[in-house]
């Protein structure tokens, strides 16, 4: 594989562009290439078998596109998806989410974090994991909302009606005093600024996008794939097959 090469990205819409910055934003000579699944979207109510033949269905065109490494850019898929691609494609670096429990388990104060996620992202064994690993001793509360999804993909991330749609999840966390949320899934972040107004002073926010471009970063220089000038980096955006 080329260090020139792309990294693909792909979410079921728009939040993991998120990601895709992130990792722009940290290595200026990498080229992207981002798939959306919209035809799909939300991935959180379908069977995790179809997340898993669509993830490797968008895999498989990324790598036809020579990409270096792929970024679950979903922590859903992540969840579902990741080990069977891991599995299907040994030779392929893959990057996946997770929700930053860690940090957040570092930072609190009061003991208690709420973690925002789609119900799958629950199900699957990196919150488990991430949570015996790192969050023993704290409150962990998991906040499913799978329906945030659809409103960032309608654009509805600000305003009345969906600060009363994130009050009515997150205002029980909070009475039990959680005191950093997790945004636990990438369409979240879009609906950063609603969160915090609701969270006010009694929580902080923790995005893990810089994290992950990290670990971006670990993963393609552990394998000598970091893109190095001269290069003129391409941000594409692909159609999902
Ligand atoms: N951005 C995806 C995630 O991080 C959304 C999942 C969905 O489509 O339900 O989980």
């Amino acid at each position: 594989m080329a260090s020139s090469a792309p990294i693909g990205f792909f979410d079921s819409g728009v939040g993991g562009l998120a990601i895709r910055d992130a990792v722009i934003k940290r290595l200026h000579f990498e080229s992207t290439i981002y798939i959306a699944d919209k035809a799909n979207c939300p991935y959180g109510p379908k069977p995790p078998e179809f997340v898993r033949e669509r993830s490797a269905a968008i895999t498989e065109t990324l790598l036809a596109q020579s990409c270096k490494a792929i970024v679950l850019a979903c922590n859903t898929a992540t969840a579902v998806a990741i080990d069977h691609l891991r599995e299907k494609w040994p030779d392929v670096p893959f990057i996946g989410m997770e929700p930053a429990v860690k940090p957040a388990a570092a930072e609190t104060r009061s003991g208690v974090i709420c973690v925002l996620a789609t119900s799958r992202t629950f199900e699957g064994r990196h919150f488990r994991e991430t949570c015996e690993r790192f969050a023993s001793g704290v409150k962990v509360i998991p906040v499913a909302a799978d329906e945030f999804v659809e409103m960032v993909e309608r654009g509805e991330t600000w305003g009345l009606f969906v600060e009363k749609a994130i009050r009515a999840k997150i205002e029980p966390a909070l009475n039990e005093g959680a005191d950093r949320i997790v945004l636990g899934c990438t369409h979240f972040p879009k609906m950063a600024k609603a969160i915090a107004r609701v969270a006010s002073h009694r929580a902080t926010l923790i995005d893990p996008a810089p994290a992950i471009a990290a670990q971006v970063e670990r993963v393609l220089r552990d394998r000598s794939l970091l893109a190095t000038p001269p290069v003129m980096p391409v941000q594409r955006m692909m159609d999902a097959p």
